[in-house]
């Protein structure tokens, strides 16, 4: 009898442990800073509103490299997680081989496909079907500067490469750290998205990065591109190895250092520290890329649970495409809406700025998908070229050499 009833006992709990996962979401994600954890805590606290649980799998690391890693292990074991935040080409690959649901009904029933740009769509649809919700778009081509030292130093905006490096030698000279940065591979990815940019222009970016085109990758404009690099390596303090974005942040939150290069998710970090655009701290376009925007888009993916989305998915994805949720998310996580029918009043300056900009490169064809952040070409070539820029970064290769690597890492991974 008393088995029995242990037996029992135990099938309850089972029973109501199952429940309740059933009634959660499972998200696996890689939004671990003061600024995004915040910006999460908005997607948590709609959904909380709902009934629905939270099951959270953060997997630390910026650009969501080693989320995707375990993201891969979890799938093999046989223990997807409900919901994924992915970008670009990684949703496509998973997509390809049949893992996610497919949300049209829902899709169709708030009409994602009037409201979501076909930049965005372009990764979010795979053979007619919705896959995956776009939660915003950011974009890598930024300057972020601390106001207190530009005017201390009288610096103004720079307005081309010269005066970026005239503006940096200044704040060097004034003892502070002219760039603040962490020496990790994705990172300096992300600077090379607005460096070779800036170096190249439009057409070569598209020609280097989205067609591969090795002649363009092999360039004297790509080795151009390097050695702006190295120039930058030489105003970054000694201890950026290894550092997370979000220090490198810090750094120029509290005054230490003047400039960071980095995706607009830095924004979330300044005000997450109670900090106000215009007044704390600036935000610019890279000098030589005003007119465009590298950009990418965080959506999530619903891996399938038996052919059917569940209840749960269901009402991730409605909550994270409502105009409610675009604003009052994207106000804190430094991105604009991935809706290009809303009223952003409430976002600050930089934000409308980012709003306005993204719509007019995408109208004048002047939007491209951010290499670094897996818009632009699959992760085993997004990957390969993360080696070879951080490896240049490192001093391990001239700039010469960098483009021979550039060309041959390309041609191994196509
Ligand atoms: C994501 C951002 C995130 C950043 C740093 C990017 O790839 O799109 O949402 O904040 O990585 O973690």
């Amino acid at each position: 009898m008393r088995i029995l009833t242990t037996t029992l006992t135990a099938a309850t709990a089972l029973a109501a442990a199952t429940c309740a996962q059933a009634a959660d979401v499972e998200v696996l994600h890689w939004w671990t800073s003061g600024g995004e954890a915040a910006a999460l805590n908005v997607l948590k606290d709609d959904l909380s509103g709902q009934g629905i649980g939270w099951q959270d799998m953060p997997v630390a690391g910026g650009g969501g490299t080693q989320a995707m890693t375990v993201l891969r292990a979890r799938v093999t074991s046989g223990n997807a997680p409900t919901a994924v935040q992915m970008l670009g080409f990684d949703i496509t690959d998973w997509a390809k081989e049949g893992a996610l649901a497919d949300l049209n009904a829902l899709a169709d029933q708030n009409k994602w496909g009037d409201v979501i740009p076909a930049a965005l769509q372009k990764f979010a649809t795979h053979d007619g079907k919705w896959v995956a919700a776009p939660v915003n778009v950011h974009s890598t081509n930024w300057v972020w500067a601390n106001k207190a030292i530009m005017d201390e130093l009288g610096i103004s905006q720079p307005q081309s490469w010269d005066e970026f490096v005239a503006a940096m030698q200044k704040a060097k000279d004034a003892g502070y750290t002219a760039l603040a940065h962490g020496g990790q591979p994705w990172q300096e990815a992300t600077i090379f998205d607005a460096v070779a940019m800036a170096a190249g222009g439009p057409e070569f970016y598209q020609k280097a990065f989205v067609e591969l085109d090795e002649d363009t990758l092999g360039s004297d404009t790509m080795k151009e591109a390097f050695d702006r690099m190295a120039t930058l390596r030489g105003f970054v303090d000694d201890n950026f190895s290894g550092r997370d974005w979000n220090l490198a942040t810090a750094m120029v939150i509290n005054g230490d250092a003047a400039f960071q290069l980095m995706g607009d998710w830095a924004k979330g970090e300044f005000l997450n520290a109670g900090k106000t655009p215009g007044q704390d701290f600036l935000c610019y376009r890279f000098p030589g890329t005003q007119q465009q925007v590298t950009f990418n888009s965080d959506q999530f993916a619903m891996f399938d649970q038996e052919g059917k989305v569940s209840d749960q998915q269901a009402a991730l994805a409605s909550a994270i495409l409502s105009p409610g949720f675009q604003i009052a998310f994207n106000k804190v996580k430094g991105s604009v809406p991935a809706r290009t029918d809303l009223d952003v009043a409430e976002l600050d300056a930089c934000g409308q700025q980012g709003y306005e900009e993204f719509k007019a490169a995408a109208a004048s064809g002047n939007l491209y998908g951010s290499f670094a952040h897996g818009h632009a070409n699959p992760a085993a070539i997004k990957n390969a070229m993360y080696d070879v820029i951080t490896a240049h970064f490192n001093g391990e290769y001239d700039s010469a050499t960098a483009v021979e690597e550039l060309v041959t890492a390309v041609q191994i991974n196509k």
